[in-house]
């Protein structure tokens, strides 16, 4: 069912937990299946210095997550934000058809990470 890479990212996912210093956090939960995903931010400068998370739910949202975090950490908060279902899937060599709406709670996880440290932060 899922590819080699998927494989890989949920069964040694990259930046589990939570970043020791962290200053936003994104929560999303599926009306289909109730799985969630917590995005923790460490930004500095509008940068994402640390990304972490925590997903529960299948292993096409746990891939997905890993993938994202890997994809985001680096990035101003303006290019992270442009991160995309389809290219987290497309970084990841693809889903089944019947998982792609599992990859959308982590990207959306970080957007709503992304609009917590905007919130936090107005000058
Ligand atoms: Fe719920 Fe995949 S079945 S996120």
């Amino acid at each position: 069912m899922y590819n080699e890479k998927v494989l890989d990212h949920f069964n040694n996912p990259r930046n589990v937990g939570e970043p020791e210093e962290q200053n936003a956090v994104g929560v999303v939960q599926s009306e289909s299946c109730g799985d969630t995903t917590y995005v923790y931010l460490d930004v500095e400068d509008g940068i994402i210095k640390d990304i972490k998370f925590r997903t529960f739910g299948c292993a096409a949202a746990i891939a997905s997550s890993s993938m994202l975090t890997e994809m985001a950490k680096g990035k101003t908060l303006e290019e992270a934000r442009k991160i995309s279902t389809e290219s987290i899937v497309n970084e990841l060599g693809g889903l089944p058809e019947q998982k792609i709406h599992c990859s959308v709670l982590a990207g959306d996880a970080l957007k709503a990470a992304i609009d917590d440290y905007i919130a936090n932060h107005k000058e």
